[in-house]
């Protein structure tokens, strides 16, 4: 019996925090860890590329820092095949065939496409390429046959995107090659940490973020100098729960849910200083992170090793992606010489 695929992945443009932790590394970790799953885990250097076109260099050094930090998280090379999207041409060849099966206003209608244009201001000059990105993430995801991809609900998008495609090639030649995925999301109100300034996204282009790869030190200093409410001056005064960063950390990683129910009470009510409740929520974060950045460090003094475990997967990879192709192009008839 072959097991259901999942496929997902990170662009590379920097380390990944907290927020990617619990949007959907946490995720992938446990569908991974059921052994029903044949997960694929990919480093999307090509999608990075798409808006960092004139710095590969970034792209090129965060591909790195991405795969310390899949490790560091504990997805197991064994279990999950990890590898780079660039190594794998396929996935190229797939992107030009969809392409004529969409339409240009519909890549404009896609909503985190239309989000992420306004906040990089492109203005008038969006790429081809960046525009057409969901495209070729429907070939990532179709490449592999993934029924499931676990993603940040930012992703919907995407995936209605790639069932479209699907529908309309196997339509369009008869078949029923390429398969419908599946969004795979957290629970509703886990999957997206506010950043460490209240902001609603955290990310590093706001500065805002606690990352997977930060020390003890740098994680303590994040907290104890995070947005918290900023009425609440006096120990004594009442303070605000509701949208208070602070406590949405305590509700996503505190292991003590009823402790957690009792200082909220206390700092509505009165009496719960900010550097108290912040001391604690240091230490559970300390408590999670510590482990991840442990066997992070550990990867981190083997660089030869992880290159050869992104070696081993997209070779893997591109098997499975070239048969994908080879059966795309039997449906539509143009694998002329074969
Ligand atoms: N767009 C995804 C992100 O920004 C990354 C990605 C690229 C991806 N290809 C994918 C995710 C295929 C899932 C499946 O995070």
């Amino acid at each position: 019996m072959t097991k259901p695929i999942i496929l997902t992945g990170d662009r590379p443009t920097g380390k990944l925090h907290i927020g990617h932790y619990v949007g959907s590394l946490e995720n992938r970790v446990k569908l991974q860890n059921t052994g029903k799953y044949d997960p694929y885990i990919m480093i999307a250097d090509m999608q990075a590329l798409t808006d960092n076109a004139r710095d590969p260099e970034k792209i090129r050094q965060s591909l790195f820092q991405v795969a310390l930090d899949y490790l560091a998280v504990g997805i197991d090379p064994k279990k999950s095949t990890i590898f780079v999207q660039s190594q794998i041409p396929a996935l190229n060849e797939l992107t030009m065939i969809y392409m004529n099966l969409v339409s240009v206003a519909r890549l404009e209608r896609n909503p985190t496409v239309k989000h992420e244009i306004q906040q990089k201001s492109f203005k008038e000059s969006v790429p081809v390429g960046f525009l057409t990105y969901p495209v070729s993430q429907a070939a990532d995801i179709t490449a592999f046959k993934a029924t499931v991809v676990p993603v940040g609900d930012d992703q919907e998008p995407m995936l209605e995107q790639t069932r479209e495609i699907v529908r309309s090639f196997n339509r369009a030649y008869h078949t029923d090659v390429l398969v419908e995925p599946e969004g795979y999301f957290p629970p509703k109100g886990e999957g997206r940490i506010p950043g460490l300034d209240g902001n609603a996204k955290m990310s590093k282009s706001l500065n805002n973020a606690i990352y997977l790869s930060d020390s003890a030190d740098e994680i303590q200093k994040k907290v104890m100098s995070m947005y918290t409410d900023p009425n609440h001056v006096h120990v004594e005064d009442p303070g605000q729960v509701e949208g208070n960063p602070v406590f949405t950390y305590l509700d996503i990683f505190a292991p003590d849910q009823q402790h957690v129910a009792e200082l909220k009470e206390q700092y509505a009510h009165g009496g719960l200083g900010d550097v108290k409740i912040k001391r604690y929520l240091n230490e559970v974060l300390q408590a999670v992170l510590e482990p991840i950045r442990t066997r992070r460090e550990q990867y981190a003094q083997d660089p030869a090793q992880v290159a050869a475990i992104l070696q081993a997967g997209s070779q893997k990879a591109n098997q499975v992606a070239e048969q994908t192709l080879d059966e795309v192009r039997n449906a539509m008839g143009i694998n002329y010489f074969a």
